[in-house]
């Protein structure tokens, strides 16, 4: 089969690429990414290496350059990953996350109808459901909870999300979507938490917590991500969307404290800083579904993820070094600019 990838470049997208490229080495991955900042081709230099992967520097909402690709490859999935993908910063500025999540979600489905394919997966976030009371332990995010959105971002993939079954209502489109819980693992940017801690750990600097510390997430390894995504988009039912998430629930403190003790750091480098506005307190998702329809559980648990996750970007610096810096769009230009 040929799959389109896009946002491939990226944290989870990567993931994926090599999760395919491993376990289904008979399919042939095609990587659409726009390497906004958060992409770097640094990441994809090992799936290079593969004959049945195919990179191209393109935007999912630009229409010209999403059909080209439809023209040049017999598609048979696509997998949705591309997006803006960080909370403050669509609270700074939210138009692009609409561009992008949304704008650019339509447009990758009208080139699924318009050439035809086997499944659209989008790629999800159980961000749309909101948040859930710190004190409810009880409660959980179920397929069934309403869409309650409070971020720029939220309301952007939400908005996708409605997009998607509305086409699978009215044009038939064969969709899935999958709503997972926070990630963690190799290639995270370093603006979201846990590599965020990481590479500020490493220089010895402050780790900035918001408020108290006390929000909770619900943790997942991103190779289990990957293995769920799988299997939804190929056995998962038409038009259906299937919760992602291992009951991993902490608070971002002990999330923070975990980090540092890993890498041998003091605490008195947490310092509490202003809360970020509207911030949502606690995700947890419900996946029995997934569990029962296609038997998928997760497979690393969260003191085990989370050493490899450090002992990763304690080996893997040069990368870390190389996001921060920008170099990547350097290690771009060399690698394609004659192409
Ligand atoms: P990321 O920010 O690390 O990567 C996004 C990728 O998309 C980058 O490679 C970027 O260059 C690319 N991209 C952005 N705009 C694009 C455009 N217009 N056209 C083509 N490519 C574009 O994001 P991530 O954390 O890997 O998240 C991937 C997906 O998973 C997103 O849709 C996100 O909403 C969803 N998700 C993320 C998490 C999480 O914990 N990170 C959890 C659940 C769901
Ligand atoms: P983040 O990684 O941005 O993911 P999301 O907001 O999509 O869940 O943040 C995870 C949690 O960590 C969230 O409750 C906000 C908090 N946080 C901090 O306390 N400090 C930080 O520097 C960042 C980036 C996040």
């Amino acid at each position: 089969m040929n799959i389109i990838v896009t946002g491939g470049a990226g944290f989870i997208g990567s993931n994926f690429v090599y999760y395919e490229l491993k376990n289904h080495p008979e399919d042939r991955i095609i990587c659409l990414d726009k390497l906004t900042y958060a992409g770097n081709l640094e990441t994809l230099k090992d799936a290079m290496k593969y004959d049945n992967f195919r990179f191209v520097k393109g935007d999912i909402a630009d229409r010209e350059t999403v059909y080209g690709l439809f023209e040049e490859e017999k598609i048979d999935i696509v997998v949705n990953f591309a997006a803006e993908s960080h909370v403050d910063r669509s609270i700074e500025d939210p138009e692009i996350f609409i561009k992008t999540n949304v704008l650019g979600t339509q447009v990758l489905m009208d080139a699924c109808r318009k050439y035809g394919i086997k499944r659209y997966h989008q790629v999800s976030t159980d961000e749309v459901y909101g948040d859930l009371p710190l004190e409810r332990k009880d409660l959980f995010f179920t397929e069934e909870t309403p869409i309650h959105t409070s971020s720029p971002y939220s309301a952007s993939k939400a908005a996708a999300d409605l997009l998607v079954l509305a086409y699978h209502r009215t044009f038939k489109l064969p969709v899935s979507i999958s709503r997972c819980s926070n990630n963690y693992g190799p290639y995270h940017f370093p603006e979201k938490l846990i590599p965020l801690m990481i590479s500020r750990a490493f220089e010895n600097k402050s780790v900035p917590v918001y408020g108290k510390g006390e929000n909770v997430r619900d943790w997942l390894y991103v190779e289990d991500h990957c293995s769920a995504i799988d299997m939804i988009m190929r056995n998962g039912r038409e038009g259906e969307i299937y919760n992602v998430g291992g009951h991993n629930e902490r608070a971002n403190i002990d999330v923070v404290k975990t980090v540092l003790r890993i890498m041998d750091r003091s605490e008195d480098l947490i310092e509490f800083v202003t809360d970020r506005p509207g911030h949502d307190r606690r995700y947890a998702i419900d996946p029995t579904k997934i569990s029962n329809e296609l038997g998928w559980t997760p497979n690393t648990a969260f003191d085990e993820g989370i050493k490899k996750t450090v002992e990763w970007y304690m080996e893997n610096r040069e990368w870390l070094n190389g996001v921060l810096s920008g170099d990547y769009m350097e290690y771009y230009d060399k690698m394609y600019s004659n192409r």
